[in-house]
């Protein structure tokens, strides 16, 4: 019998999103002969039942293109908003799941849409997952597609602005993506040839990173390029966080806790600024001229790498050779090398951040990087 199965894409968008779904759809429709439909934006296209379906004509001259032909967003089944309030859809998607006689649904996306689809998955759906971000940090697989694009583009920036850095012997801090881990920043930092790399999994100490750059001046580098990830933090800030987090564990009444929430939230309204405020700090210590560069959205646009293309088709056909054996509750993972079908419990939930003696974080220290420490 005929296999019917749904594609969607869901959280942030990045490159290879339309490598794997092209993957998936031609392996499921070509070579096994299924039938696959696309649903649009994400879970909400699923709660809305607005489907597309992707065969011959629709899969073919999209492996290059960026961003996802079948739109995403953030939305949770669980927790979406409909008409100005907050639901739970699950029913409408199990409604929708079966009322497109589905025999699998495969969710592609990062941390957030593993969680959703182990919930789906608890109520009953054959669910089949593929690791997309361009953070790298879904847990249980060595890369994500996306990555390694975002990496090339962050990359190339740094390549760029050092040229104008030399020139007029200025400290350049560059902000890249990556709110709670670091492997984007340290990757295209090493890549770029970064002089201090600054991630979430290290807070920094501003002194040691403006100690670092007066010492390249003392060399005779008047410039110094420093790449910091977005989620980056100074060990003042992260030991406010802790406390504060100690406090609303701990307050004994509403008033306290209520203290202890204004405290955090305050924490992470400054979050949001801190590229700027550590470009005027290391202004103050160091003397020199400092500018910031946020590279932003523009390191998830564009066309894929090679090695994104690669990751994606590979992981994307693989999940149709898992649908036609019946595995499902699974994310299709890339392990040491191998193609592994990793049960969703095991990835959901989980974060994979940069271990402290990762090989990347040593090669840094050895060449003379800066982490902030
Ligand atoms: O998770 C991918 C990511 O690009 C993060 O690096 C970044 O912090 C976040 O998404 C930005 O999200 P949005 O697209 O909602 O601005």
């Amino acid at each position: 019998m005929t296999k019917h199965i749904g594609v969607l894409t869901a959280g942030g968008d990045s490159p290879g999103l339309n490598a794997a779904i092209r993957g998936v759809g031609k392996a499921a429709e070509g070579y096994y002969g299924m039938e696959v439909i696309g649903f649009r934006d994400g879970f909400r296209g699923l709660v809305e039942n607005r489907t597309i379906r992707l065969s011959g004509d629709s899969l073919s001259g999209i492996l290059t293109l960026g961003g996802t032909i079948l739109g995403t967003s953030r939305d949770k089944p669980h927790k979406m908003m409909v008409g100005g309030k907050v639901h739970d859809m699950t029913d409408a998607i199990i409604e929708n799941y079966h009322s497109n006689h589905l025999d699998a649904l495969v969710c592609l996306g990062g941390g957030g849409t593993q969680k959703n689809a182990l919930r789906l998955a608890q109520q009953g759906l054959n669910i089949i997952t593929l690791p997309k971000t361009i953070d790298n940090d879904v847990a249980m697989t060595d890369f994500t597609f996306g990555f390694d694009t975002a990496m090339n583009i962050a990359t190339d920036a740094i390549d760029r602005l050092h040229s104008t850095a030399h020139s007029h012997h200025r400290i350049i801090v560059v902000e890249i993506m990556g709110h709670r881990t670091g492997w984007l920043t340290l990757g295209s930092g090493i890549a770029g040839g970064a002089d201090v790399i600054l991630i979430p999994e290290i807070p920094y100490d501003v002194k040691s990173v403006s100690e670092a750059i007066r010492n390249r001046v003392r060399k005779g580098k008047g410039f110094s390029i420093v790449a910091v990830a977005e989620g980056a933090v100074s060990q003042a800030h992260a030991a406010a966080k802790q406390q504060a987090m100690g406090l609303r564990e701990s307050a004994m009444d509403k008033v306290e806790k209520q203290k202890a929430k204004d405290e955090l939230a305050a924490l992470h309204a400054l979050e949001g600024e801190h590229t700027i405020h550590l470009a005027h700090e290391l202004e103050e210590l160091t003397g020199l001229e400092a500018r910031v560069s946020i590279l932003g959205h523009l390191q998830r646009g564009g066309t894929p790498s090679a090695a994104d293309r690669v990751l994606a088709t590979r992981l994307g056909s693989a999940c149709a050779d898992y649908i036609a054996q019946d595995i499902y509750g699974v994310m299709v993972a890339c392990r040491a090398g191998r193609t592994e079908a990793v049960p969703l419990e095991q990835v959901a939930g989980q974060r994979k951040e940069v271990p402290l003696d990762h090989p990347w974080i040593k090669a840094a220290r050895r060449v003379g990087t800066n982490l902030g420490d």
